[in-house]
């Protein structure tokens, strides 16, 4: 099902079938990797990253990643720079129409990079995923302990989508480091959204000494 406005919305294809690297294999090839090749990466490697943070997976519309309560308070973006065929800018996925909608033109790596406190090199990777909350009804439910439960949420959609990347042959890696306000107003998040994560991920470097099983 198209999203709201077609001319904002890029339709992702779904999740690659060549994603089937055993979990122990991914698991174990799973480092933080700071070097970044200059490389775009593919359209299909990002949905199924994206896919797999937060991706509907049950027809009553249940995600990859569990969640209390099942009220899915996490949001997910991405800052892109190389990927092939989505412009650069800033985009929000939308799980119920697996798809990525516009919130932001150009590239804007260098000013998150410079509000994860200057970690530069943020700007050579493909994309960037920033994973915020509205924590409001979690809260609600749950009281103070739902912040904690979103905290959570946000481990479980980034381990599922660093384990995608590794199974797609790409890296990753979290930073938690980072100034919220600054965040936000790169990715254009609303008064009630915290940013809680944001995932690096693209091709490693050459520089990176690779002594893991090879990817399918
Ligand atoms: C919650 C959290 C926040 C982190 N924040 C940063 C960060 O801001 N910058 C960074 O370079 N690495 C960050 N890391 C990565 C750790 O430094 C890394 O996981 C650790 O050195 C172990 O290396 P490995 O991930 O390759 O196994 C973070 C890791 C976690 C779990």
């Amino acid at each position: 099902m198209p999203a709201n406005d077609p001319r904002e919305t890029v339709e992702l294809p779904p999740c690659p079938a060549a994603a089937t690297m055993p979990v122990r294999e991914a698991i174990a090839g799973r480092r933080s990797v700071r070097s970044y090749a200059d490389r775009a990466m593919p359209l299909e490697a990002l949905a199924g990253i994206v896919w797999a943070a937060q991706g509907v997976t049950s027809p009553d519309g249940r995600r990859a990643a569990p969640s209390a309560g099942a009220l899915y308070p996490l949001s997910l973006h991405v800052v892109a720079r190389r990927v092939d065929g989505l412009p650069a800018g800033v985009w929000r996925y939308s799980p119920e129409h697996h798809a990525l909608e516009r919130r932001g033109e150009g590239d804007r790596r260098t000013e998150l990079a410079h509000a994860a406190l200057r970690q530069h090199w943020l700007d050579d990777c493909a994309a960037v995923l920033v994973l915020a909350a509205c924590c409001e009804r979690t809260v609600h439910k749950y009281g103070r302990r739902g912040e904690r439960y979103v905290d959570q949420e946000a481990g479980f959609a980034a381990g599922n989508a660093w384990l995608m990347a590794r199974a797609l042959g790409l890296d990753a890696a979290v930073v938690g480091a980072f100034v919220d306000a600054d965040v936000g107003g790169v990715v254009g998040l609303a008064e009630n959204q915290r940013p809680l994560l944001l995932l690096a991920v693209g091709a490693g470097g050459d520089a990176i000494p690779d002594d893991r099983p090879p990817v399918a």
